[in-house]
């Protein structure tokens, strides 16, 4: 039976290139009269994908992927942390490149129990700032909601919403020193809004903030809906795709804690971030695809024991494979594949298929590394992926060196079935399935292979 439930996770640290594969699966499955839908259950406006929509490029953060593919129903769950300032954003964005505003309303849905990130804490977040975090708000949103303090989007439904953010930021106040803040936002094509707003004095914050939100409250109000009941109600005809976010390695339990997001990114989340049940998902025959690149990236603080920081290596990675963010433009960091993580992150996950992405960034190298295994400082053989950014700090990475693929880029774009891939490419990935196999004793197929960044540029492997 074809899967009528699809969920798509990070697996290593984050800009995996999901949105690639989430995009292609829209595509595909967007083409008949039913209504799909693609949902949205973790992290929040840390995440950024770019959707590209009759040759406009759309960035989002927020707004699920499916949100300018036609009969796509777009839900964001309880799970997702709602950046309302740049949730709007997004909003006139999405306004900006002619969807309209009515279409939105009629094709997305959000939760009223996700919470809601409001500027006091995404300020809060950037003043505290120790991990590298994205600095949206992500941490003391969190806190807050264990907390018991926190706003969530139903409290937008009536007129108390206004004390309730009075109440938030100065709740908030006791966390922070103040200073001066400038708020960036990305400019948009055909309206002046204002993008760069300074603040001086905490209060300018929140009168911005009420004032924005005030502005579009009945817009705000549209979209709101329990989400239980009509997620666990689809039909079962229509495909679900659980989109997730941020990535194994960033998980709150299974990352190299502290450096990690603060919201779970493993495939559970898609249950307790939308209150889908695991009934519903067996009886859709549910299928979880994590997403690999064939080298491994990560922004922010968290160390990664194969990294090439500034090296030769490292910077042809980095500048062939356009690692610079999305949400915050930073540099990623470039490093090896590492398949002890991949290995730990199937085991937690229990992918059914993979995807690789970016084989061909690699078509310079002579020679492809990968790491099996680690050594600590004592010179001890380590086969566990670490459970913290201390250990991790200590692990020494013992490669396994593959041949280079031996052909261009170019060439590699122009294959388009499994057979006439060069041996060295199939050796590699045959290499990880039985890798895989080896550790955790489960049989998972590498089933997407990326050619090109190009959405259908990609063979499928049976
Ligand atoms: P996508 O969905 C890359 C990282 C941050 C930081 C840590 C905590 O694009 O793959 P947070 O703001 O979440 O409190 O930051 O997690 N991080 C990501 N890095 N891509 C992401 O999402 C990320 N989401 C969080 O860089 O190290
Ligand atoms: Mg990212």
């Amino acid at each position: 039976m074809e899967s009528k439930a699809i969920i798509i996770l990070g697996s290593q640290y984050g800009d995996e290139a999901k949105g690639n594969l989430t995009d292609y699966i829209i595509n595909n499955i967007a083409k008949g009269d039913n209504n799909n839908y693609v949902v949205r259950f973790n992290g929040g406006a840390n995440a950024g994908h770019t959707i590209i929509v009759d040759n406009k490029s759309i960035d989002t953060h927020l707004y699920p992927s499916g949100i300018a593919s036609n009969n796509v129903i777009n839900i964001i769950g309880n799970g997702v942390l709602m950046n309302i300032i740049s949730f709007l954003w997004e909003t006139y964005h999405l306004v900006d490149k002619n969807i309209s505003l009515n279409y939105i309303k009629d094709h997305l849905i959000v939760s009223n129990r996700a919470h809601v990130t409001l500027l006091c804490q995404q300020y809060w977040d950037f003043s505290t700032n120790k991990i590298g975090t994205t600095n949206k708000g992500i941490g003391p949103t969190m806190a807050c909601k264990a907390l018991r303090v926190a706003m969530r989007m139903e409290d937008f439904m009536t007129d108390k919403y206004i004390d309730k953010i009075k109440q938030m930021y100065n709740y908030v106040s006791q966390f922070i020193i103040w200073e001066p803040y400038t708020l960036y936002l990305p400019k948009l094509e055909n309206n002046n809004m204002q993008t760069n707003v300074r603040f001086e004095y905490y209060n300018d914050m929140m009168e911005y903030e009420l004032k924005t939100i005030n502005n579009n409250i009945d817009f705000i109000r549209g979209i709101i809906k329990d989400t239980v009941g009509y997620i666990n109600n689809i039909n079962n005809n229509s495909t679900i795709l659980f989109e997730g976010a941020n990535a194994f390695g960033l998980d709150t339990d299974f990352g190299t804690y502290p450096c990690v997001t603060s919201t779970s990114c493993i495939t559970s989340a898609c249950m307790s971030g939308t209150g889908i049940s695991m009934r519903n998902l067996i009886n859709r025959n549910v299928k979880v695809i994590g997403v690999f690149k064939a080298y491994i990236t990560r922004v922010g603080s968290g160390s990664f024991p194969t990294h090439e920081d500034n090296t030769k290596w490292g910077n042809m990675v980095q500048n062939i494979g356009k690692e610079y963010g999305v949400t915050t433009g930073r540099k990623r960091n470039c490093g090896h594949l590492d398949l002890v993580q991949l290995a730990h992150s199937t085991l937690i996950n229990g992918y059914d298929e993979l995807n690789i992405t970016k084989l061909d960034v690699l078509c310079f190298a002579n020679e492809i590394k990968v790491c099996i295994d680690y050594y600590d400082t004592d010179g001890n053989l380590i086969t566990e992926y670490p459970s913290c950014d201390n250990y991790m700090q200590n692990m020494k990475p013992i490669y396994k060196t593959f041949p280079g693929w031996g052909i261009t880029p170019e060439e590699l774009r122009n294959i388009k079935k499994y057979e006439d891939l060069p041996s060295t490419i199939k050796d590699f990935i045959n290499y990880i399935e039985h890798y895989i196999f080896s550790r955790i004793n489960q049989k998972v197929n590498i089933k997407f292979i990326n050619t090109s960044p190009a959405r259908n540029d990609k063979i499928i492997k049976n």
